[in-house]
């Protein structure tokens, strides 16, 4: 039997596993028939004790197109969690009838103590305003497929990035590759929280925070918008007051670079607008089906699966 491994964080894998995972979700890409049975009669639970849309979907689409079935439920309502349940009987539970789990809780730590308890894979879809290293994985793939190399990427970091978990997991990815440089845009209100700075100055990143989104564009190869984090703030007079801090629109676009690729992980709420869509700088649809292909790679990878 293969060692068990889990994905809380996104350091649980090295660089060359990360590496090995592009390069698999570029084959399924080029071959999908090859995967199409790849896990037949493997199931996937989906526990979602918070709403999502993409990652839910997409590691759903995921799992059907290796051939294999998935079970879960989609909010803490609609689990035993609303009768009183814990989130380690949960996972006892779903080890039980399934061979792999992807996990969003909105605690901080849920999935690594959901992990404790586990005789099967778990995977972090989110937590909290924590982690969430499957973003990370979508973002990787997509970065690698628009730009190439990552070397000598600058990327700008915009929007909640105190709350935002996955610009946390993104930054702790790219932060183990040579030559990046990061321009961190946000209010100082929502600016990294100081566990993630330490991170970056350990690792002798290039890195320096800017409250300009204007300033920062000509320079940047990358922009990763974010959403300000509503369910996060303590306060609605906070949240309104930040919500808006930072919006991107075409007109803007015009001073950046040519080849800037813009990504966003989703839901936008007003931070990109519409019309800056079919600008062909407009990366984060594209980014959404890559989540795809990236998860049927870490799922095939977690289970053992050649
Ligand atoms: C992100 C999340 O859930 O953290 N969404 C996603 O998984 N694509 C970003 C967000 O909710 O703002």
């Amino acid at each position: 039997m293969s060692e068990l491994r889990h994905l809380i964080n996104i350091t649980d894998l090295s660089v060359e596993e990360i590496d090995h995972l592009i390069a698999v979700a570029d084959d399924i890409i080029a071959h999908p028939e090859a995967y199409w049975d790849a896990c037949a009669h493997k199931k996937l639970a989906t526990l979602f004790f918070e709403p999502s849309t993409r990652t839910r979907l997409s590691f759903t689409a995921a799992m059907m197109e290796l051939g294999g079935n998935v079970l879960g439920f989609d909010q803490a309502a609609s689990s035993s969690t609303s009768k009183g349940e814990s989130v380690s009987d949960t996972i006892v539970m779903a080890c039980c009838y399934a061979d792999i789990v992807a996990m969003r809780h909105p605690k901080e730590g849920a999935p690594f103590v959901g992990a404790r308890h586990s005789t099967v894979p778990i995977i972090n879809a989110g937590d909290g305003g924590h982690f969430h290293p499957t973003q990370t994985l979508t973002d990787l793939l997509t970065i690698h497929r628009k730009k190439g190399d990552f070397k000598g990427l600058t990327i700008g970091l915009c929007g909640d990035l105190k709350f935002g978990r996955t610009v946390h997991s993104l930054i702790e990815a790219m932060i183990r590759y040579e030559d990046i440089h990061f321009v961190m845009i946000s209010p100082e209100e929502l600016d990294l929280p100081s566990y993630i700075k330490e991170q970056l100055n350990k690792a002798g990143v290039d890195w320096r925070e800017v409250s300009s989104l204007e300033e920062a564009l000509p320079e940047l190869d990358v922009l990763y918008m974010t959403r300000v984090q509503k369910e996060r703030f303590f306060n609605e007079e906070d949240y309104i007051r930040l919500k808006d801090s930072f919006i991107l629109n075409r007109a803007m676009l015009s001073t950046a670079k040519d080849d800037m690729i813009v990504m966003h992980p989703l839901p936008r709420v007003n931070e990109i607008a519409i019309d800056v869509d079919d600008d062909p700088r407009a990366t984060y649809f594209y980014q959404a089906l890559m989540g795809k292909y990236i998860r049927m790679a870490l799922i095939l990878f977690l289970l053992g699966i050649k």
